[in-house]
């Protein structure tokens, strides 16, 4: 764990043929930076292209070319960060057709993975109610998107064993379309599998462990204490190692053609009073544990890395009642939190809202990929 933290603060962006704007630039707010305006207008596309320089591909629409404004041949994100001192110019540009050029203080990075994970950013989208209502390889997926931005022994270890696995479910299928078997063959795959299911388990029960409390914190705070929250690591591995279960579930698997036991099967269990919130949650219950699950990630990544993520908070009203919109609101708005990038389609919500708290609050009108105003700044309550 770190000591120093690191505020990450985006001061300026420019969008060119991004989606439905043709050019846009913004100056930023270091605190709280809120998009109004009409549905369709380009309020999350701005969040969009923010991530898009922070991991080098979009949140929303992973094919780069349909991010292009439609019938134009390129198109351009630029930004000024602060990191350290100055600030870094962040530059990606997408011609229709090519491979996508991403630079960072105009030097091409030679791989983009090199870029991930210097200038963290955690994502609130309507679309991530999924991560309570599919099914447990979207919570696994969680977990890993997190672990992997500050271990990268677990990154390493995921692709090996995935790759493993595969390799052995494809040999488990040749036996049962062949009818034949060879049980050497199987155990060298069973070996490949070992060291990287160990650890993999060991670190996600550890994450785990440290993720809870500081979750149990922000959702306590967000709900006002009116519901009683837990999550919990549901695996296999808690009561043997990989190499003991590969072992006993090997006639299942020949049966199933497949490796049926092992850490691609393991569940985060989400529960609300005691029962799990897919099921017994309220749409409201549902999206207070969304947000304070974000929230949580942003502050364990900040731990994990030193580096203060920058939110943005997509459509985060829509379900959730004024008291507890005020009371995420608060909280955003410390010290705790980097800097935020939130978008309404009230136009008052949200500023009324700042003005009482008191933060540097910038907001942007939006019409049609069009920015309507020079940003309206409003410090501390003036
Ligand atoms: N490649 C593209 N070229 C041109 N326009 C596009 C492209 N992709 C998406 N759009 C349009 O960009 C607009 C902006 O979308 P965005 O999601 O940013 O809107 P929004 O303001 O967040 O709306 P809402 O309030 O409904 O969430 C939409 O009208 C969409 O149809
Ligand atoms: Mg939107």
């Amino acid at each position: 764990m770190f000591e120093i933290f690191v505020v990450l603060i985006y001061q300026s962006l420019s969008l060119v043929n991004f989606r439905n704007y043709e050019e846009a630039s913004f100056g930023f707010s270091p605190e709280v930076n809120c998009f109004v305006g009409d549905n369709g207008s380009g309020k999350t596309s701005v969040l969009d292209a923010i991530y898009y320089l922070c991991f080098c591909k979009s949140y929303l629409n992973p094919i780069d070319s349909q991010n292009v404004r439609y019938d134009q041949p390129f198109m351009m994100l630029q930004a000024t960060v602060q990191k350290h001192g100055d600030g870094d110019k962040l530059h990606l540009g997408l011609k229709v057709g090519q491979k996508k050029q991403f630079k960072r203080n105009d030097k091409e990075y030679g791989r983009l993975a090199d870029h991930i994970g210097r200038y963290p950013a955690v994502f609130l989208t309507p679309n991530d109610i999924d991560l309570i209502k599919e099914g447990s390889e979207v919570r696994r997926k969680f977990l890993d998107g997190i672990i992997s931005q500050y271990d990268r022994k677990y990154l390493d270890s995921l692709l090996d064993y995935n790759r493993a696995l595969q390799q052995r479910n494809n040999l488990l299928r040749f036996f049962a379309e062949n009818r034949t078997y060879d049980e050497e063959s199987l155990y060298a795959w069973d070996s490949r599998l070992t060291a990287p299911g160990d650890y993999i388990h060991q670190q996600r029960a550890a994450f785990v462990e440290s993720f809870t409390p500081v979750f149990n914190e922000i959702h306590q705070q967000v709900s006002g204490g009116a519901e009683e929250v837990s999550l919990f690591y549901e695996s296999e591995l808690h009561a043997h190692a990989t190499e003991e279960i590969l072992e006993s579930s090997r006639s299942a698997d020949r049966q199933a053609r497949r490796t049926t036991q092992g850490i691609h099967k393991d569940e985060l269990c989400f529960n609300i009073n005691g029962h799990p919130v897919k099921r017994y949650g309220s749409q409201g219950q549902q999206k207070t544990y969304l947000i304070a699950l974000k929230l949580a990630q942003s502050t364990f990544i900040e731990q994990a890395t030193g580096v203060k993520p920058v939110l943005l908070l997509d459509d985060i009203f829509d379900k959730i009642d004024d008291k507890r919109v005020a009371a995420l609101m608060e909280l955003v708005s410390r010290q705790d939190f980097g800097q935020i990038f939130i978008t309404d389609t009230h136009s008052e919500r949200i500023p009324s809202l700042f003005r009482a708290i008191g933060a540097d609050l910038r907001i942007f009108k939006i019409h049609q990929g069009t920015l309507l105003n020079e940003a309206l700044t409003e410090s501390n309550g003036t």
